[in-house]
Parts: C-alpha cells; structure tokens; sequence
C-alpha cells in the first residue's frame, strides 16, 4: 500500500469514528488514537524516512493537511457536542421571570392556640379579664394559697419539678396548674372580678398516649357577692356550646378539690355517640371535661377578700384536652411533639 492510500484508509477510518462518537470522552479517544504522540499520523510521517527526497515534500505536504483537517473537524465535533449539552442544560434550567412569585407560605395556629383564642374572644365578650401567670411559680401560690399545705395528699396528685432556691428564697416550681392566678388576679384585680388564665401547665408524669409532662389549661374565675352554682352552670353551658357549636348536656358529680367548696366535675354528654355509649366516654355516655366548684373561703381569704361579703365559682379547663375532643386527636404527645404533618392539617 503507497503512504498515499495509508493516508486516504486512515482520513476515512477517522472521520468514520468521529461520526459514531457521541461522548466527549469517545472524541478525544478518537483524537489520541489518530493525532496523538503515538497515533496513527505519527505513525505514517515516522515511513516518511524512507521515501525518495522528491517524494517527500509531497507526502508531507498532503500528512499536513490530513492532520489539519481531523484536528479541525475533532474540534467542530466537540463544539458541537459541548453546545447540544449546553442547550439541553438551559432548556432544562430555564424560568419564565415574567411569571408571578409563588408569594410567601404562610404558617398557622397551633389548635391549642385555635381554642384559647375562641375561648378568650368569647369570654371577654362576657366581660372577662385575660390574665397571664408566671409558669415558674411559688410553691406558696402554686399549694399553699390554694389550700394545700406541705404533706396535703393533694400534692402527691400534682406531682412536679422543683427548682433549687437559695437559701433565704422562696421555693418555686414550675405550675401544675393555672389555679395560682386566682390568686393572682384576687390580689391584682379585687373583687367584684371576672377573669380567665390560659397558660402553659407541667405536671412530672410518665409520658404517654393521654399524659403530657407540659399541657395547657384555661383556668376561669368569678367573685361577686352572690355567686351561686347556677351561674357556674350557666357559664360553662354557654361556653361549651360556643366550643362544640351546637348545645350540650352537662352534670356535675361531686369532686374534691381542696381550693373548691364544693367541688365538682363537670361532665359533657358525650358528643360522638350523642349519650348512648362508645370507645371515646367508655361507654358511660358522659365525657370528664372540666373540675370546677365554689371557691374556698381560705383562698379568698388568702388572695385579700373577706369571704362574709365575697364568694365565686372557678373552673379548670383542660385546654388540651379540649383540643383532642374537638379534633379526634388521640394521642397527646402530638400537640408537643412540633411535627408539620400534624401541624399544617389546622391551617384555616
Ligand atoms: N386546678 C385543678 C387541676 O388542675 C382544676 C380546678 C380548677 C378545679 C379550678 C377546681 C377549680 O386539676
């Protein structure tokens, strides 16, 4: 074969290669083999020696212009190749700026909170006060004012962290309740009063699907010169069927509570089974809602009122519990647990 035929097989071979490369990487092997330091066109001008001296100007002229136009047509290839991957990449990338911004994603209320804002709507229209109370409280307002003394069986129920004082310094805990702003509100206010507290509540418990170390309840009370048991019914039945939207039936039972006297449990007829028994009351028909009752002489008396000339009623609301009645929600932990798939169904 003459180097002009090695020349023309090699040209085809190449180009032949080029057109089925579709990679980069393909390219440039296709480059190495034919244009490299050990390539094919280094191959063919290593024969050259041997040629006569007037066929070498020739031969070499026509290895240049091979080489020239592989080298040429390898980088039109590449060019071509890195612009197809660019395009594709601006097609994929694209955004139409004309288009309208997806706007800010709002966030939403916790339920808890959904239900303590009904709540505080509805009761100032009733003509309550809003208070808030510390949540480390002093054991004093958190038992003792309320008519539990240190040993009272009453403490074992309510069961809470302590936090180490100095000495010299009055003892504190984190609330068990939100009874203390009774006090609170007695000695800030002074009777005639009307007022609610909701708030963050702590109790030391074993955690599960109906026990919760932090809730929240809404404590509600009223002092007047002749506040009976009526207007304590009376209240809650308005506030209940404001909560439930449709009326409910209500009872109390006698329940022991050292700061009330007496003391009760409310109870709702149950709203799922409308009274006739299932899983949710335990088949009693009747739902524990709210412990409530007169308050105690020696609260009074503790908060600064004269209990010849002042009585009320208080109620302890479980607002979170609340909160699971109205939604179906029947585990706790959820509420604290800060999980957006549970969240984001309360969006309104
Ligand atoms: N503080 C009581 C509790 O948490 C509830 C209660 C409040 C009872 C007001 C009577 C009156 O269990």
């Amino acid at each position: 074969m003459t180097v002009e035929e090695t020349l023309a097989g090699l040209h085809t071979s190449a180009l032949a290669q080029l057109e089925q490369a579709s990679t980069l990487d393909a390219i440039e092997a296709v480059r190495v083999e034919t244009l490299g330091r050990k390539g094919r066109i280094n191959d063919v001008s290593k024969e050259m020696g041997k040629l006569p001296p007037e066929e070498k100007a020739r031969i070499g002229k026509l290895l240049n212009e091979t080489k020239r136009d592989l080298e040429v047509r390898i980088d039109a290839r590449k060019n071509a190749l890195e612009l197809a991957a660019l395009e594709a990449r601006l097609n994929a990338e694209w955004i139409d700026l004309t288009e309208p911004a997806p706007g800010v994603r709002p966030g939403s209320l916790h339920p808890v909170t959904i239900i303590q804002k009904e709540l505080e709507q509805l009761f100032t229209s009733l003509g309550f006060a809003v208070l808030d109370g510390p949540e480390v409280e002093l054991e004093e307002y958190n038992f003792d004012k309320l008519n539990i003394p240190p040993h009272h069986p009453a403490r074992d129920m309510q069961d809470t962290f302590w936090l180490k004082a100095d000495p010299g310094e009055k003892s504190r805990v984190l609330r068990t309740h939100t009874s203390p702003v009774q006090l609170r509100g007695l000695e800030t206010l002074k009777p005639p009063l009307k007022m609610i507290a909701p708030g963050r509540v702590f109790r030391n418990e074993e955690v599960d699907a109906s026990h919760e170390h932090t809730f929240y309840q809404l404590e509600g009370m009223m002092v007047d010169r002749e506040v009976s048991v009526a207007h304590l019914i009376y209240f809650m039945k308005t506030f209940l069927s404001e909560v439930f939207h449709r009326d409910v039936t209500v009872r109390l039972r006698p329940g022991f509570f050292p700061f009330v006297e007496p003391g009760f449990e409310l109870d709702i007829r149950c709203l799922i089974c409308g009274g006739k028994g299932c899983a949710v009351c335990k088949r009693s028909g009747w739902v524990e809602l709210c412990p409530c009752g007169l308050v105690h002489p020696e609260v009074l008396r503790a908060g600064g009122a004269d209990p010849e000339i002042w009585n009320g009623f208080a109620f302890g609301l479980g607002l979170t519990r609340l909160a699971m009645m109205r939604y179906a929600v029947d585990d706790i932990r959820l509420f604290m647990s800060g999980d957006l798939r549970f969240l984001t169904q309360f969006r309104q």
